[in-house]
């Protein structure tokens, strides 16, 4: 998106110009606030700081009459599943529509099936449609790629064809995301050279590492008005570093953290039910017997660590202590 600085002294973002309207909200500030409590993120945390002075200067320079530059917003996430991508493309959305950047902010995530047809002129239409939708907002293609699979007969050609003329035809009122695992993403950019240079901004979400992931599900618990006991704390880091040196590769993230969560909430649940009294304390309390076993048969891996190999126990350890 290129956007084009200046006052609106009414609403913002109609048609034919974007304007910043200030980013001294209140709203602006609280949605700041939330992206600074997510985890990590830092190139995202610092890109917005970036872009939020940028609009705020450009205003000012519109003050003395200085020319302001369009900027072009679209962007490249890479990362694996659960490492926050559609998490900070829709606080983007809500923060650049503070910002005066976008006019409604709102965040249209579709894939392949959602653009792609499946006779001449379908897809164009169904592209077309995700676009209209997305006007005034983000549209975010997870797994872009593969609209380049397939080959040159493939309808996802005409897909990336109608977005990238979209791009021009909407560009002071719409941010295309394009999203997936990083090596693929690299792939798609490299044999579409034409898309490259109109995403100027790339951010890599790389997998977070077991203390990171900790305080994710400190937060996701506090979040939900629950807290974890010392114990339960070490129980968590416990099935989170197994799982970081035993688990799949893309195991290890925000997904996981999150089904560990609610699974510990249906847990505690559980044991709750078998008391008569409860007091309030009690229902915010996780403990270590509602974590345990929390991955369920789906990964019981404590076979391994009763386990008297040398060369297991080695490799154990040295994961474990590259595993922080
Ligand atoms: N840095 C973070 N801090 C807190 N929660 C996070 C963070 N990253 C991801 N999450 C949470 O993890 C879950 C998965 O994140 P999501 O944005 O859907 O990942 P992706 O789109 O990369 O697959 C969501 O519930 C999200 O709120
Ligand atoms: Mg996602």
């Amino acid at each position: 998106m290129q956007v084009k600085i200046g006052f609106a002294p009414g609403k913002v973002g109609n048609r034919g110009g974007l304007r910043a309207t200030g980013t001294s909200s209140q709203k602006l500030e609280a949605l700041l606030q939330e992206l600074d409590r997510l985890v990590g993120l830092l190139p995202v945390k610092e890109l917005i700081k970036e872009i939020g002075a940028y609009v705020e200067i450009q205003k000012r320079r519109q003050e003395e009459g200085l020319v302001s530059s369009p900027m072009a917003l679209h962007m490249i996430f890479k990362g694996n599943p659960g490492t926050g991508k559609s998490t900070v493309a829709r606080l983007l959305g809500r923060i650049f529509k503070e910002m005066g950047i976008l006019s409604q902010g709102h965040l249209v995530e579709v894939e392949r099936a959602d653009l792609v047809g499946e006779y001449i002129g379908h897809t164009a239409h169904k592209t077309r449609e995700q676009m209209r939708k997305a006007l005034g907002g983000i549209l975010f293609i997870d797994e872009a790629y593969s609209l380049a699979r397939g080959g040159e007969r493939d309808f996802g050609r005409e897909a990336i064809d109608v977005l990238v003329k979209g791009m021009e035809d909407h560009r002071d009122n719409l941010i295309l995301i394009l999203a997936g695992y990083k090596e693929e993403m690299e792939y798609f950019l490299e044999t579409n050279p034409g898309l490259r240079s109109r995403f100027p901004i790339h951010l890599e979400f790389p997998d977070y590492s077991v203390p990171e992931l900790i305080s994710i599900a400190e937060l996701m618990f506090q979040d939900r008005q629950y807290y974890l006991t010392v114990e339960a704390r070490l129980e968590l880091e416990r099935i989170l570093r197994r799982e970081a040196i035993f688990g799949h590769r893309y195991n290890g993230n925000a997904r996981l953290v999150r089904n560990i969560v609610e699974k510990a909430m249906r847990k505690q649940a559980l044991r709750l039910l078998q008391k008569t009294h409860l007091t309030r304390e009690e229902l915010m309390t996780i403990t270590k017997e509602d974590l345990v076993g929390v991955l369920g048969n789906y990964r019981n891996l404590d076979w391994l660590e009763t386990l008297d190999k040398p060369h297991l126990k080695e490799r154990f350890q040295i994961c474990y202590n590259n595993a922080s």
